[in-house]
């Protein structure tokens, strides 16, 4: 192998530059602790801090110097940059640190950063899906299991489920906070170090929540991204069944909703078509998502204590589950806030799909005939129907009555969709005003 190649092959520049504010952050605690303690004389300090200060801004600014691969990572080109600046004081900060414990402690940095803006960006889609809910309690259409129609629903039941979703999905990301809020800086490469540090101050500095209490676990521990990526993939399941059943929604047979122009392409040769792509690329993006999870437990799984270069393998996954989960939530908040929902189209679907014949059954074994003959009963009159093409709704009482005496001319009343949906009061049934009222409640808390 080259040794241009080895470069290459070996060095996270491309990809670990993402983290240079996190970088210089942490040198900048890590500085300041060294002259606090006495362990570096506070001349040093000031003129390290200073140098470190004008790095950031630049980098704000976009002014900073080219990162090199002759440099490797992050850690060293902006070591290499300070030192162009400061002179070989500079290399005085690396006193009691190694790079084990600054990669992990930028990388907790990183995903401590997004966690807050992550659960910012689910909590705006779940207040789309709250105003959505609250414009369609009255919007019925026909809940399905195993895609048969099976009951009528509420919309806003329906939209309600996932907000339910993405709350767990919220409180996941919110835990997580617990342990990627915690600080290695000081484990040094795995053992700690002989100058007397002050860990709970850079920690402070920080604003990490906590501080490793063992050195080895410090520098070898990615649970923290594992789990962000677990949490990412459970979040982009649950936003790919959403935009799974927008693209079934807005199909020609269903005609539920029509999406928005803006989040809808058309085709270069069939002037009709109308595709739900942006929907289509949220399902297909949680491929990347699940892949990334997979592979950081995969290079995780067989690592000795401490730190091993494989680890190296744990930033591209990470960040690249971000750009997925952020862009994703950004585009189903749109994609729901422009969306046209046909209430028409809905209504007109549980007329006549026999998704009121459990209304029927309950109103039989309400009136003491045991349920499993309720079944049945209306079981044989749905068949009739279908042969017929007549509604239970339709039929003459005369025609229901013959089927079971119970039956009275009240039963028309519990026949109606509407009806059907209004009654389903059980706890977890239609969100009614005050179950909503409640939500809403939950969701400021
Ligand atoms: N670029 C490395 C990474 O991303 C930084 C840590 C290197 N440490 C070491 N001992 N080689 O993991």
């Amino acid at each position: 192998m080259s040794p241009e190649f080895a470069q290459e092959f070996g060095a996270s520049i491309d990809f670990d530059q993402a983290m240079a504010a996190e970088d210089i952050e942490g040198s900048i605690a890590h500085v300041t602790m060294l002259g606090s303690t006495g362990i570096l004389p506070q001349g040093d300090v000031n003129q390290i801090k200073a140098g470190l200060q004008e790095i950031a801004q630049e980098l704000q600014d976009g002014t900073l110097d080219e990162f090199t691969i002759a440099n490797e990572d992050i850690h060293m080109n902006i070591e290499a940059i300070l030192t162009a600046k400061i002179g070989p004081v500079a290399g005085k900060l690396h006193t009691a640190r190694s790079r084990n414990d600054q990669v992990a402690t930028d990388f907790h940095l990183w995903v401590t950063h997004r966690l807050p803006e992550v659960i910012t960006a689910i909590d705006k889609l779940q207040g789309v899906l709250i105003q959505l809910a609250e414009a369609h309690t009255d919007t019925i259409l026909p809940g399905t299991t195993h895609l048969q129609h099976a009951q009528p629903i509420s919309l806003g039941h329906y939209f309600m489920a996932y907000f339910n979703m993405l709350q767990r999905d919220k409180e996941r990301f919110e835990f997580n906070i617990k342990h990627a809020s915690v600080s290695p800086l000081g484990a040094a490469a795995l053992a700690g170090t002989t100058f007397p540090i002050d860990r709970q101050q850079t920690a402070d500095l920080l604003g990490f929540q906590a501080v490793y209490s063992n050195s080895l676990d410090a520098v070898s521990d990615r649970d923290f991204a594992i789990e962000y990526l677990t949490n990412s993939s459970m979040l982009m399941m649950h936003l790919s069944r959403l935009s799974e059943e927008l693209i079934i929604w807005a199909s020609y047979e269903y005609q539920y909703v029509e999406l928005d122009d803006a989040y809808s392409t058309g085709s270069s040769i069939m002037p009709q078509k109308k595709n739900a792509d942006y929907a289509e690329l949220i399902r297909g993006k949680v491929g990347r998502v699940y892949g990334d999870l997979m592979s950081l437990l995969t290079v995780m799984k067989g690592l000795p204590l401490a730190y091993n270069k494989d680890m190296q393998e744990d930033k591209e996954g990470v960040f690249d589950a971000t750009t997925t989960i952020m862009g994703s939530l950004h585009v189903m908040t749109g994609m729901l806030q422009t969306l046209h929902v046909k209430d028409d189209h809905m209504a007109a679907a549980v007329q006549n799909d026999f998704s009121n014949a459990t209304e029927l059954a309950d109103y039989l074994a309400s009136k003491g005939l045991p349920f499993r003959q309720a079944h049945s009963v209306v079981g044989q009159l749905v068949l009739k129907g279908i042969q017929e093409h007549t509604a239970l709704q339709d039929m003459p009482l005369s025609e229901l009555q013959a089927a079971s005496d119970l039956i009275e001319e009240d039963v028309y009343h519990d026949l109606d969709p509407r009806v059907a949906v209004e009654r389903r009061t059980s706890f977890g049934g239609l969100p009614s005003p005050r179950s909503r009222r409640r939500l809403l409640r939950e969701r400021n808390c």
